[in-house]
């Protein structure tokens, strides 16, 4: 019998009530809790995480933690279950790629998987599109690297930077060659481990899950993808959270046309299973005029 995630959460734990400040909310809060944007900072986690006591936190992207994960989250890590999807910033520089990925909770990470948490399928869909690997506008537009093997394989920057291994006297052959200099090979291939490609895309819709996190946005948002959509109804799921854009935009009118509820979550906002805000973002009022671009 399939149970949806409401009624399996409310099987599974105590009703929590809670009043929201300077708003008569008296409904049930969800205790998974979803993070926008950290951008380095930690410091609100770990007090969100101490007041509500989630059975679970999912982060959004755009960590950029300056240290490994395992030290950013210490606190939080006695606390609740943590897991999270890489943003288009988390490759800006290497060492914030390996403090995701290098780090006692790489294992954490949702990208192009389903993991059951709390006794929900949560998918993970980190990163960005890039023009150089697939822009898909329309969602059926060609790639033009399938996988990182293929763009590691026959792209410039990845032929360029086997060459520059291969070669005794690297920058000199190279610039010989006519070729991309070593910094920029490593720069691209650094920076196209939060692009999305088309292998994990439809990896990722063959499965099917309750919830779907991703960077990037849906259609509903002014910047978002109609490939954020298909896969959320390829997947079957009723809920999306996304971070990236900054901003928290009320998507319900376009819920029964997309066929799921989406939600953004801002920068170092919070959000609950319900899309109950916990914490508003801090640009979320400067960027509420973009709501007119929705409606
Ligand atoms: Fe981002």
């Amino acid at each position: 019998m399939y149970v949806s995630p409401e009624e399996s959460r409310g099987r599974n734990r105590p009703v929590l009530f809670m009043v929201l400040a300077g708003n008569s909310f008296d409904g049930v809060i969800e205790m998974i809790l979803f993070f926008g944007d950290l951008h380095g900072k930690f410091g609100h986690v770990e007090r969100a995480v101490a007041e509500h006591r989630p059975e679970a936190i999912i982060l959004l992207g755009d960590i950029e933690a300056t240290r490994p994960l395992e030290v950013e989250l210490a606190k939080v890590m006695e606390m609740t279950e943590m897991w999270f999807i890489p943003g288009n910033h988390d490759t800006d520089r290497p060492e914030l790629l390996a403090n995701l990925n290098e780090s006692k909770l790489a294992h954490r990470n949702l990208h192009g998987r389903m993991v059951t948490i709390d006794g929900l399928r949560v998918a993970g869909l980190g990163g960005v599109f890039r023009e150089e690997i697939w822009w898909p506008v329309p969602v059926d537009a060609d790639s033009h690297y399938d996988s990182y093997a293929d763009y590691q394989r026959h792209s410039e920057a990845g032929r360029g930077l086997a060459a520059r291994i291969s070669t005794k006297n690297r920058n000199e052959e190279l610039s010989r060659q006519g070729q991309m200099s070593g910094a920029k090979a490593v720069g691209k291939l650094l920076k196209h481990c939060s692009s999305i490609f088309p292998s994990v895309y439809y990896d990722l819709a063959m499965q099917e899950a309750d919830v779907l996190v991703t960077h990037e946005a849906p259609s509903c948002h002014p910047n978002g993808f109609v490939a954020i959509d298909e896969l959320a109804r390829s997947m079957r799921v009723q809920k999306s959270f996304h971070g990236h854009q900054h901003d928290n935009l009320d998507y319900q009118p376009k819920w029964d046309a997309m066929g799921f509820k989406a939600y953004g979550v801002g920068l170092r906002g919070i959000k609950d299973l319900n899309g109950i805000v916990m914490k508003a973002g801090e640009l979320d009022a400067q960027r509420a005029s973009r709501q007119e671009r929705i409606e």
